[in-house]
This record gives structure tokens, C-alpha cells and sequence, in this order.
């Protein structure tokens, strides 16, 4: 793939299980890019309320404490082995921030407005550079309203949930199509509708439906994408 001569930011949003993050790693990869993962930054923050009894295991999130302690909660990424890892406080919590207790809790902690501000701000200050891939519900909207390049992913719900089923069943967990594809259906409401920064496709972000896309489609399509946008955008010079 042809490299970006002046780099830019690349905005991917999008409804859940459509492959966002593996599309954004690709693509940073490529471009040799720094690759953010915005929503493991929710997770980590969730995590701290967890473990610091901000937030109780049936869901009573004490959202003073928990703004007052955002000060105390640094967030970083490494890569390690080519892999990406969230790190809280020092700490690798890549593994517990993907668990059934996090993920039961960060959408509500994702609708606390200072928690937001505050991650944007994060957010934002490590975009100054440039050269970054940055992929969650808000990026393209809020986060990087500017970004050269916006992606908005979706795909059809039964084909978003026959992979959630075939991952979930290769782990051996016992769950109905049926009951994942209600969850898929779910989220897309929950995420289209809450009060805070709803989803919502940013009005110049491009549209990926990869219901019937292989990854090696996708990239073919970012491929051509990217010939585009260094054409439209002068700054991204002549690839
Ligand atoms: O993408 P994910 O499942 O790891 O996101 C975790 C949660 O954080 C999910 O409830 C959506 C929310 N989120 C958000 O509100 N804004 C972002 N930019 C990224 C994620």
C-alpha cells in the first residue's frame, strides 16, 4: 500500500461487531500509523470505579467520586509483540477491561458527561500529531470533527450476529443466534439513542457496509479510498 507523504487522522465509527478495531489495526498498521482503541479508554475508567468501589457490582456508580478521581486516572497504550495493550495507572489491563464486569458496566459510565469530556480532551491531545487511527462512537463527530478521513462502519444484523455466534461458539459458549442477534439489535438502539453524543454517521464520513466484504475486500476498498482522499485533500500530497 502506497504511504500518506503528510499524515493525517483517520476517524472509523460504527455500530458494535462490525469489525471496527481489526479494520483500524489493519489500517494503522499499514500506514504505520498510531492505532487508539476509544473505547478501551471507557472500559479503563470503568475498571478504576470497579476496583476503587466507585461503582458497585449491581450497577450504583458514585458519579462524583468518580469525576473528582478522573485526575488520578491515567490511561496509555503499548504495543507489545505487535499486539495492543491498554495499561491503567501502569498497570496491563487489556485482559480484565474485555470481561463480563467491565463490559456489564461501561455503557453507563460512558454516559457520565464529564467522563466524556474528559477522554475527548485525551483523546484529542493525542491526535496533535497527526497519523493516527482512532476508532470508537464518537470520533468522527466529536472527538475529530476535522479528521481528513471518516469511516462509518455497519453491516446487517444477522450477519453481525452469526459472527458474534461462530466466535462465541469457538469458545465454547452456550448461547442462541437468536439471543445474540437481540443483543446486536439492542445495542444499535442503545447506541443510536442515548443522551449523550448519540452514534450517528458523520455527514462526510464514508460509508463501509461489509456485510459481504472479506477483510482483504475492506482493504482493497480502504486502498481506493485512500487514492481519493490524497487526490480531494493537497496536504496528503500526490501517493
Ligand atoms: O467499543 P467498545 O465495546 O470497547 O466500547 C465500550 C463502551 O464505550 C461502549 O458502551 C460504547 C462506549 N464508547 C463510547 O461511548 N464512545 C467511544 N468513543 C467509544 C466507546
Amino acid at each position: 500500500m502506497s504511504a500518506i507523504p503528510s499524515k493525517i487522522v483517520i476517524a472509523i465509527d460504527g455500530h458494535s461487531s462490525t469489525g471496527k478495531s481489526s479494520f483500524a489495526k489493519a489500517i494503522a498498521a499499514k500506514l504505520n500509523y498510531v492505532y487508539v482503541d476509544s473505547g478501551a479508554m471507557y472500559r479503563a475508567v470503568t475498571l478504576y470505579g470497579l476496583d476503587h468501589m466507585l461503582i458497585s457490582d449491581d450497577g450504583k456508580i458514585d458519579t462524583a467520586a468518580l469525576i473528582a478521581a478522573m485526575p488520578a486516572i491515567h490511561i496509555g497504550f503499548r504495543n507489545i509483540d505487535g499486539q495492543n495493550h491498554t495499561f491503567l495507572n501502569g498497570v496491563n489491563v487489556e485482559q480484565t477491561i474485555r470481561g463480563i464486569r467491565v463490559s456489564q458496566h461501561v455503557s453507563a459510565v460512558s454516559a457520565i458527561v464529564e467522563v466524556r469530556r474528559r477522554l475527548v480532551h485525551l483523546q484529542q491531545s493525542m491526535g496533535r500529531d497527526k497519523g493516527i487511527v482512532m476508532d470508537g462512537r464518537d470520533i468522527g463527530t466529536v472527538v475529530f470533527p476535522q479528521a481528513e478521513l471518516k469511516i462509518f462502519m455497519t453491516a446487517d444484523p444477522h450477519v453481525r450476529a452469526e459472527r458474534r455466534y461462530k466466535e462465541l461458539a469457538e469458545k465454547s459458549r452456550q448461547v442462541s443466534f437468536d439471543e445474540i442477534l437481540q443483543n446486536v439489535i439492542q445495542r444499535d438502539y442503545d447506541d443510536e439513542h442515548r443522551a449523550v453524543t448519540p452514534l450517528r454517521k458523520a455527514d462526510d464520513a464514508l460509508l463501509l457496509d461489509n456485510s459481504l466484504l472479506t477483510p482483504a475486500d475492506q482493504m482493497q476498498w480502504f486502498e481506493n479510498v485512500l487514492k481519493t482522499t490524497a487526490k480531494r485533500n493537497p496536504l496528503c500530497g500526490g501517493m
